[in-house]
């Protein structure tokens, strides 16, 4: 019988969580939810518009004007803004930059969680990958994952997949994503924590064909006990 419900993937950067959680929506033959997609989308609004990242009031306002649509499809990734295509603009520096202080915003957080759930409630079978999604968007999700990895194990990941080899270079992607994670771990509203009854897997040693292995046996096993 396939599965049905929402599975949980939240963490830090790096951890490989987006391969993971295509991975896994693939193998059950779930849609696909990527919220980090929905504040970088949010991010470039707030940038187009000019207004400072630092005026939570103007950045709210700005948001809450912007029509932000993503695709919950497993294959390619749609995500657009008041009807442009930004999957590729999202990924890059200056988005990056300036993601962290937008999604610290709580008016942008609720509006955006507001929408995350609307998505959830129009697929029988999802998984979503976030920060906030097992402990604030679905406190009620069939299975929660918490995926971590050792900074430097994610700092050399990243450098992998930027073709970066330089070790200064690879020092400063560390540093980068240590400040990412202390600044999402340590903002007010739904600060990145592991929920209470979230699994968590650290991938450090796992290749993410084990973790995806590990989180498809966990979501079938969820489906007969729960
Ligand atoms: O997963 P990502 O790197 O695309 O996420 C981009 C930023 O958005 C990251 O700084 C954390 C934030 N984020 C969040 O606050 N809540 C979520 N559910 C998803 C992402």
């Amino acid at each position: 019988m396939p599965f049905r419900g929402a599975v949980t993937l939240d963490g830090p950067s790096g951890t490989g969580k987006s391969t993971v959680a295509r991975g896994v929506a693939a193998r059950l033959g779930a849609a696909y939810l990527d919220t980090g997609a929905m504040y970088r989308a949010a991010t470039v609004a707030v940038l187009d518009a000019g207004v400072e990242l630092d005026d939570a009031e103007a950045v709210a306002r700005v948001v809450a004007g912007a029509r932000i649509t993503v695709g919950t499809g497993a294959g390619i990734e749609r995500v657009e803004v008041d009807g442009v295509d930004v999957a590729v603009r999202i990924r890059g520096a200056e988005v990056t930059r300036a993601v962290s202080a937008v999604s610290a915003v709580p008016a942008v957080r609720r509006q955006l969680v507001a929408q995350q759930r609307d998505l959830v409630g129009a697929a029988d079978t999802v998984v979503v990958e976030g920060r906030d999604i097992g402990t604030v968007v679905l406190p009620d999700a069939t299975l929660k994952i918490y995926l971590t990895a050792a900074p430097e194990v994610r700092a050399q990941r990243r450098a992998g997949q930027l073709g970066v080899t330089d070790p200064a270079q690879i020092d400063a992607l560390a540093a980068d994503l240590r400040r990412r994670d202390e600044y999402d771990s340590s903002r007010a509203d739904s600060p990145l924590r592991p929920a209470a009854d979230a699994v968590v897997v650290d991938s450090s040693e796992l290749s993410q064909q084990a973790v995806v292995d590990r989180i498809v046996a966990l979501a079938e096993a969820a489906l007969v006990t729960g």
